[in-house]
């Protein structure tokens, strides 16, 4: 059962790469001259890594590997490494793996080269060398990236469950399982095109903050929330927002009852997930974001809102007490060169329903991606996610520091947008009332998916509830036969005639060695397509 989940787990995480991967066919970027150039060089190697920024909707840094210089996507929501170029000298072992993504399928054999990331040197580091990108719907190479590397935990990696010891590790395992002077924490700031006061540089770093921002040291530790330990191939960086802990344009809180029956009352279980574009939220919280706006209309074949790009829409989430403004130009994004049906330039609302990603087994919301992370220094710490790292035992934590001021995110809106002249606070702008809201259609597909939750998402409690069942129905056999051996010693009387009656002769139990019910082979899950509207352009 194990491998079965794991390979369908595969299929969550290669969805995240769909959006990012295909997005920049349709990007655009602002006309000339009001870049942040910020990432181009931006910082050292030991204060970490620049981070390149494609069209907002890749981020991307060096990695070495076998001495070549490799662009990667930087990836919080999976854990594999992989490269779409020879590796000259790399170690073939001989084991061939299958990473699908929307754009295609990464296949390879896993092969082993030194690898060098940051400051760190691994060697032997597994990684898929991938040999045949003919399925690959786009161009990487000409998004700047050759390849991906997972950020995640250990556990989440498909070459790590391949190879079954840890020469499969993940890259940010081998490096701190080998260094245990530092603590295991990665931590990045991820610029933002088209945003004339963004100043804060691209920067990847591990084990170490970036200078300026050691304050994120004294932020909530956020913990992170661990799926099941079946199912652990599925655990991304994900925490809990506060009770009312999104808040929308309007000022109010967004009401959304969680889907993960751990989650407590009122807050909602989100993924950070820097390898998404868009962030992944769930339908009706997109629709409070954007069905209040006039002149929002729902692109249903591309399954996003749309609104006019002069609308300054406010959202913040809540995480630990403290409050993460979005920028008004993540919230309605002009990055993609949208036009509705008539040929007017319209923005995205980047807070998009969710789909393709949703989680059938339960375990999430809501997935933030690049949108939303622009607006925080996010620091990942590893804590016992890496096993015998001895100086980081602790359990594993995210500290997020906010970087957006939403005052001066106003202004920026006002010049960039709106032409230097302010008119956020006139008529045409304001919001409708909450009852003429527009709701976005629900597809049926998603109908379906929901109701598939909603079993899926207890499967360890129908386990239990199957096991408690066929334990009974085992003791009740097993007294029924005791007591046949005794009436007939006894003779043909008393209540062993009723039990057996209740019971019948047919057994209303599953044997054991039946397949499981249908719940824990996840057929649905297999069955899902993951199909993505952007991803079919
Ligand atoms: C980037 O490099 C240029 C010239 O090499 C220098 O003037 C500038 O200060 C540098 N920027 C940063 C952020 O280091
Ligand atoms: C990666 O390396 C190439 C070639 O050395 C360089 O042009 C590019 O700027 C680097 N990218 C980043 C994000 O450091
Ligand atoms: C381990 O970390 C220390 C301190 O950060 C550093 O000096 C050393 O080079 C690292 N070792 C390796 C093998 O990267
Ligand atoms: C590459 O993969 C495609 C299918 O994804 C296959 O049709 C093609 O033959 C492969 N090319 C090579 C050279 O293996
Ligand atoms: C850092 O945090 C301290 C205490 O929370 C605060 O007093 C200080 O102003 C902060 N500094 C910056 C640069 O945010
Ligand atoms: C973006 O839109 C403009 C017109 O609004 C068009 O000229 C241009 O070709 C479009 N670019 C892309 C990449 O679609
Ligand atoms: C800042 O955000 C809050 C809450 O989202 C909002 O009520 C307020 O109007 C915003 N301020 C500005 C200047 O946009």
């Amino acid at each position: 059962m194990r491998s079965h989940l794991i390979s369908l787990s595969t299929l969550l995480f290669v969805v995240d790469h769909a959006h990012a991967a295909i997005f920049p066919v349709q990007a655009r970027t602002r006309p000339n001259g009001i870049y942040a150039r910020a990432d181009v060089n931006a910082s050292t190697s030991s204060n970490g890594i620049p981070v390149q920024n494609t069209h907002n909707a890749e981020y991307i840094s060096n990695i070495t590997l076998g001495g070549v210089s490799i662009p990667v996507m930087l990836d919080t929501g999976s854990s594999d490494l992989w490269v779409a170029t020879n590796v000259p000298g790399a170690k073939d072992l001989g084991k061939s793996v299958t990473l699908s993504y929307a754009v295609g399928q990464a296949a390879g054999d896993i092969h082993t080269a030194q690898l060098q990331f940051d400051d760190y040197t691994v060697n032997d580091q597994a990684f898929l060398m991938v040999t045949n990108t003919s399925s690959f719907s786009t161009d990487i190479g000409s998004q700047g990236y050759n390849g991906l590397v997972g950020l995640g935990p250990n556990s989440g990696s498909v070459i790590y469950q391949k190879i079954d010891d840890s020469t499969g590790d993940a890259v940010l395992n081998r490096i701190f399982s080998q260094n245990s002077t530092s603590q295991n924490f990665i931590s990045f700031t991820l610029s933002r095109l088209g945003d004339p006061m963004d100043n804060i540089p691209g920067t990847f770093t591990i084990s170490q903050v970036i200078p300026g921002f050691e304050n994120i040291t004294s932020m909530p530790k956020l913990s992170v929330e661990k799926v099941h330990k079946l199912t652990d191939a599925d655990q991304h960086w994900q925490i809990y927002t506060d009770k009312n802990g999104v808040i929308g344009p309007d000022g109010e809180p967004i009401e959304i009852s969680s889907i993960v029956p751990s989650a407590p009352d009122g807050q909602l279980v989100v993924v950070l997930d820097s390898g998404f574009t868009l962030p992944q939220v769930p339908r009706a919280m997109s629709d409070a974001i954007y069905g209040r706006v006039k002149g929002a209309e729902f692109d249903t074949s591309q399954q996003v809102w749309t609104v006019p790009c002069d609308q300054l829409l406010n959202l913040a989430f809540v995480f630990g007490g403290v409050t993460y403004p979005v920028h008004p130009f993540d919230v309605a994004t002009s990055d993609f060169n949208y036009t509705d049906a008539n040929g007017n330039p319209k923005c995205i609302g980047a807070f998009q329903p969710i789909t393709s990603a949703f989680s059938l087994l339960g375990e999430y919301d809501l997935i933030l991606g690049m949108a939303f992370l622009r607006n925080t220094y996010t620091l990942l710490d590893f804590g016992d996610f890496v096993k015998d790292a001895s100086t980081d035992p602790g359990d594993p934590f995210v500290q997020l520091l906010p970087l957006t001021n939403n005052a001066s995110a106003h202004t920026d809106f006002v010049q960039v947008r709106l032409n230097g002249v302010d008119t956020t606070g006139d008529a045409a702008h304001a919001l409708l009332p909450a009852s003429q809201m527009q709701h976005s259609p629900e597809t049926e597909g998603e109908k379906k998916k929901e109701r598939e939750e909603e079993i899926l998402s207890r499967w360890p409690y129908i386990l239990v509830g199957c096991l408690a069942f066929v334990l009974l129905c085992v003791g009740l056999c097993v007294w029924r036969c005791c007591c046949r051996r005794g009436k007939g010693v006894k003779g043909k009387k008393g209540k062993g005639g009723q039990a057996a009656g209740i019971l019948g002769n047919n057994p209303v139990y599953q044997p054991l060695s039946e397949p499981a019910p249908p719940a824990m082979n996840m057929h649905p899950m297999g069955q899902s397509s993951y199909s993505d509207p952007y991803g079919r352009r």
